[in-house]
């Protein structure tokens, strides 16, 4: 039984991007102390600035989240798919495989750096996912705030980490019963994961494996 995750051409892409991934080096980052990353991935205001000064690396979902993200969304038969933060399109890739093994859908990507989006969407053409993907480029808490399927199936949350709540409340109305959300590095967005968890949250959530809230809409 084979699967587009697993056959060519996007099985060899992978492994090429996950390569290029692995060797992207960024000056910028070095040139910033750990206490001041810290600062800045948690802050609301200056995430713009902070990623803009990372944009030369991938920062992707590892491989073992990437194969999640595949199935659960073919588990679930996923037909509306929302990513927040594409990045160079690693697990949009992933996304979109499922998608077409499930016979067809929407995913709708968002990344407010210009080069990282152009380099997306080559990758994603690669692949040979064009007519499944839409990147909106800019702040996806403008970009993911309409023009949205009525029902969203599963929802990537990925982008900066203190806006995980804000994009979330975003989408919420869209999220279907049974819809899941994976929360990625959701251990530095400690007061999503504390309203996830939380009985009143109209969600179920548990920590998945070492760096994923995994996450379903009960109603
Ligand atoms: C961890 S990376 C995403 C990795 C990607 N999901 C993958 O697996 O390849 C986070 C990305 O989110 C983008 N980002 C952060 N905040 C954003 C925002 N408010 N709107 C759009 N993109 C954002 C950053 O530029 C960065 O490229």
């Amino acid at each position: 039984m084979t699967t587009t995750l697993t056959t060519s051409p996007l099985a060899p892409l992978l492994d090429r991007l996950f390569a290029q991934a692995d060797a992207a080096t960024s000056p910028a980052l070095a040139g910033i102390s750990r206490e001041e990353r810290a600062r800045l991935m948690h802050s609301r205001t200056e995430y713009l600035d902070f990623y803009g000064r990372l944009k030369d690396l991938w920062l992707p979902v590892s491989r073992q989240t990437g194969a999640l993200l595949y199935l659960l969304a073919r588990s679930t038969g996923a037909r509306n798919v929302v990513e927040f933060g594409t990045s160079f399109g690693i697990s949009t890739l992933h996304l979109a495989a499922a998608l077409r093994d499930n016979g067809g859908g929407r995913l709708i990507g968002s990344e407010f750096e210009p080069s990282k989006v152009a380099r997306a969407r080559e990758h994603l053409a690669e692949g040979g996912f064009a007519d499944l993907v839409e990147i909106r480029e800019g702040d996806a808490l403008q970009t993911l705030a309409s023009d949205l399927p009525d029902t969203i199936d599963l929802l990537l949350l990925d982008g900066a980490k203190a806006l995980y709540g804000d994009i979330l409340a975003l989408l919420e109305p869209r999220l279907r019963p049974g819809a899941l959300i994976v929360a990625d590095n959701a251990d530095d967005s400690p007061d999503y994961l504390a309203h996830m968890r939380s009985p009143a949250s109209g969600y179920l959530s548990v920590p998945f494996a070492q760096d994923v809230e995994l996450s379903m809409r009960l109603g």
